[in-house]
């Protein structure tokens, strides 16, 4: 069976492609190297003694795309992560982000419809519930109004297969991540943030290598009971095995609705310092971090209610915050390493 992973050489597509060789998929990926490196294909390969296929095409480029689907009618289910990702710079260059996220799901779901394949699986997240009004947030709290044209592509996105799926043999698993961290414990392939990490954990590691000086904390005055903000962090493994777990459903014809949508988080809200105080404790490193100024756009606390992925995906996370730092400090000297 065959499998499309776009954005595949990427951080949580690159993990997903590992597990999907590991449980018998021939995977073929998809990616324009904007965000990513071609060595990662190396990499999964050292990991799993299996080279994936690898294409260069940036899928906003229509007839590329196209052409691809024309040579590759085997395709069983695609995988769709390639999309650029940073809430801040998507602020900055709002057209750059719709036309790059929205394009590419076009040109991809009209390839699939005109090779007549019918199984999408895609990266969605859990900003379209902005803060929640009810925790832990399920899949049936209302959809908030995007906090950035980032956000509002997800929510295009979502749209886009639900609208392409009633009037197609389209179907779709909307997969709403929540905050995922870690590498794999090969710490072969992981998190290669370009520039100075957004993401709190690239910057806590990066601080405790030496790389950047001091973590700001973004705010301690938030109704939790430490001051500051809670999110549900998930190990990109176990993310990873999720897409395995909706795939294999899909091929199966288990859907139950043309497209339909799960939470993937661990159902644990972890606030920044407890997220700090795990890091220190598995690194044995004291992090140089201060208190600063709320983040804006930041949303207080906001963590998943799993029990519709655990008990119609069979999916469940297993790995706690603790073994998520740990992969991560782990990630980041081999990386030192490297450089
Ligand atoms: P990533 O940047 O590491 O991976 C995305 C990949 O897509 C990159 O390799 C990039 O080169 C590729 N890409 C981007 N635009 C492309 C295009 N037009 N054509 C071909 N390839 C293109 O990001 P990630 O963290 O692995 O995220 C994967 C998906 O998950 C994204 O859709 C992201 O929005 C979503 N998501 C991520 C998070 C997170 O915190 N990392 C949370 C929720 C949702
Ligand atoms: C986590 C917590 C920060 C950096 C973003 C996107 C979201 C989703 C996941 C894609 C927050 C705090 C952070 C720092 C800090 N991505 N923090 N100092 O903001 O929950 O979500 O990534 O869909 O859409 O918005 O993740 O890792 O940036 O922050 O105190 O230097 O860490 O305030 O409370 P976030 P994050």
């Amino acid at each position: 069976m065959k499998i499309l992973v776009t954005g595949g050489t990427g951080y949580i597509g690159s993990h997903t492609v590992v597990e999907l060789q590991q449980n018998g998929y021939e995977v073929v990926i998809i990616d324009n190297l904007s965000n990513s490196y071609i060595e990662v294909v190396d990499n999964i390969e050292k990991i799993t003694g299996i080279r994936p296929g690898f294409h260069k095409i940036d899928l906003t480029e229509k007839e590329k795309t196209s052409d691809f689907f024309r040579k590759n009618k085997d395709i069983a289910g695609v995988i769709h992560f390639a999309a650029l990702k940073a809430v801040g710079e998507s602020v900055e260059k709002p057209l750059e982000y719709y036309h790059n996220n929205i394009s590419s799901l076009i040109n991809l779901l009209q390839g699939m419809k005109e090779n007549n394949i019918n199984n999408i699986v895609f990266s969605s997240s859990c900003t379209v519930y902005g803060q929640p009004d009810e925790l832990p947030v399920t899949e049936k709290a209302p959809i908030k109004k995007a906090l950035s044209p980032y956000g509002n592509t997800k929510q295009i996105s979502e749209q886009i297969i639900e609208n392409t799926s009633s009037v197609s043999n389209i179907r779709g698993i909307l997969l709403r991540y929540f905050n995922p961290i870690g590498a794999h414990k090969t710490a072969i392939i992981g998190e290669l943030p370009i520039g100075v990490p957004n993401n709190l954990v690239p910057f806590i590691t990066q601080t405790a290598i030496g790389i950047r000086e001091q973590l700001g904390v973004f705010g301690d005055d938030y109704t939790t009971p430490d001051g500051t903000a809670i999110r549900d962090y998930i190990h990109v493994v176990d993310l990873a095995k999720a897409h395995v777990v909706a795939i294999d459903r899909m091929i199966k014809n288990k859907c139950k609705k043309k497209v339909e949508i799960f939470n993937l988080g661990t159902g644990d809200g972890f606030s920044v310092l407890e997220v700090i105080k795990s890091f220190e404790k598995v690194s044995g490193v004291k992090l140089n971090y201060r208190i600063v100024e709320r983040r804006a756009g930041d949303i207080e606390k906001v963590w998943a209610n799993t029990t519709f992925a655990n008990e119609e995906l069979g999916w469940k996370a297993e790995k706690n915050i603790d073994d998520m730092m740990l992969s991560a400090w782990n990630w980041e000297n081999a990386l030192k390493d490297k450089r």
